[in-house]
């Protein structure tokens, strides 16, 4: 069976997340979609939250399971049973951390984790949760960039944070 990994901090998922995840689930068997938790990265939603909002994205997916992890990917790859890593690369700028990462994962997992680029769609190009929350906390259009239920919680997120 091909288990194939896509991972990220997903704060939140945008519709260029789900776009990699649809293309990339149609070349696996299960696809483990992984929500990493840095207990030293200061996140907008927690990691329920960021989980939850993966997993209403996702729910019509037969091949696709949502997990969450901390520590490298690789180790939690191994214990997975999980083989190769899927990453989309938007603008050329992607490319030269991706690399690093890909070779970084390879060698840690002495050869055994592989990585897969897959171009992001036209479309998504420049699309990043980084811009979405900046979008959101100027209450801008949101509706190409999220799915309703995303825009409904960074909404809601911004206003609780504003009202306090
Ligand atoms: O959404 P992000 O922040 O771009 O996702 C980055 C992610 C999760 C792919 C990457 O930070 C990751 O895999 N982190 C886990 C630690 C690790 O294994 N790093 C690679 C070896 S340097």
């Amino acid at each position: 069976m091909k288990i194939g990994i896509y991972s990220g901090s997903f704060d939140p998922i945008t519709k260029g997340h789900e776009d990699i995840i649809r293309r990339a689930a149609k070349m696996t068997d299960k696809l483990v979609v992984a929500v990493l938790n840095n207990v030293n990265k200061k996140y907008l939603f927690s990691l329920e939250e960021r989980s939850s909002m993966v997993i209403e994205s996702l729910k019509d997916m037969d091949n696709v399971e949502v997990k969450s992890f901390q520590g490298l990917l690789t180790e939690f790859m191994e214990e997975n049973g999980i083989e190769f890593i899927i990453r989309g690369l938007r603008a050329v700028s992607d490319y030269e951390y991706e690399l690093t990462m890909a070779f970084a994962n390879s060698d840690i997992s002495c050869g055994k984790a592989e990585t897969i680029f897959m171009p992001a769609s036209k479309q998504y190009m420049y699309l990043s949760s980084t811009v979405v929350r900046e979008i959101a906390n100027y209450n801008g259009r949101l509706s190409d960039y999220l799915n309703e239920h995303v825009e409904m919680k960074i909404r809601d997120k911004i206003k609780f944070q504003g009202s306090r």
